[in-house]
């Protein structure tokens, strides 16, 4: 059945957005090809705890702002709201942020206190969410979210749906491919201070995205990039020489949704 709807969803987005329709095509040839002949890394890990103290030694104070009730209220509202739509025909169930990576946007958010958040890979907006919750907390600051819309015929339905109305504010979504919008969101505000990555996990995304973000983040801005692990584009990255540079693997206590599941992601601070 879902073959088919993406299969129709595909025909629409030929009719509609032909732009689209052959990044996707491109994304989902680019992917089958790291399947088949991809060469994965094998990076040392850190734990979540060890990283946690790396942050406090080049960022500042972490254990008060994990204990924040923002935090703990935004890991609730999605958590319920993730539960929620389970059973509803949405997007690919696990595209949500895990917990870990979601806790990390936050932490990062409220120890930088970045005036300019750029993320790619939107979906449900999980990671979203607990960004602009640390921006409200903050009290400045504003997300740039780039997304191409996942292939489903009422994806306006839960595009963003992790997102509270009172949030939306400080937010812009950006429709289209990273390789097409990044460079017209760096044209705006010209520096970032916070970079997430969590669109497509190829190596040739995942590195042009790096390529186009690094040279506008700031002396001491963070990059986060999810499932770093599945192509070399994360360990490239250490050319251009950050100051810190970590993968975390982890297994996650208290998921957003569905049973706890191992954790990879990469994080940098220029
Ligand atoms: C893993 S999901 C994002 C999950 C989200 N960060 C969250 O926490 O809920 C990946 C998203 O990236 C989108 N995507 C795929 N290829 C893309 C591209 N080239 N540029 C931007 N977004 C892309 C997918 O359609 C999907 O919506």
């Amino acid at each position: 059945m879902r073959g088919v709807e993406s299969l129709r969803s595909l025909g629409l987005l030929l009719a509609q957005h032909p732009r689209e329709f052959s990044a996707r095509v491109a994304g989902y040839a680019d992917l089958g090809l790291q399947r088949l002949f991809g060469d994965p890394p094998t990076y040392e890990t850190v734990r979540w705890q060890s990283a946690l103290g790396d942050a406090e030694v080049h960022l500042g104070g972490v254990a008060e702002i994990l204990d924040e009730p923002a935090l703990k209220e935004t890991e609730e509202s999605t958590r319920r709201l993730l539960a929620d739509i389970r059973h509803e025909d949405t997007f690919v169930p696990h595209w949500a942020a895990d917990s870990v990576l979601a806790r990390c946007c936050y932490l990062a958010c409220r120890l930088i206190e970045p005036e300019v958040v750029v993320e790619t890979g939107v979906a449900y907006g999980a990671s979203s969410a607990f960004i602009l919750r640390a921006l409200e907390v903050n009290g400045r600051g504003t997300l740039h979210s780039v997304d191409l819309p996942p292939l489903r015929r009422d994806y306006q339905r839960y595009w963003g749906i992790a997102v509270p109305e009172d949030l939306r504010d400080r937010w812009n979504l950006y429709r289209g491919t990273s390789a097409d919008v990044l460079p017209q969101i760096l044209e705006k505000t010209r520096t970032v201070d916070l970079f997430v990555h969590d669109s497509l996990h190829t190596r040739r995304n995942m590195r042009r995205e790096f390529d186009t973000i690094w040279p506008f983040l700031r002396r001491g801005g963070v990059l986060l990039a999810d499932d770093v692990e599945r192509n070399r584009a994360f360990g490239e990255l250490r050319q251009k020489g950050p100051a810190l540079w970590r993968v975390v693997e982890d297994r996650e206590t208290a998921p957003l949704q569905g049973r706890a599941a191992p954790v990879v992601f990469g994080v940098a601070v220029k």
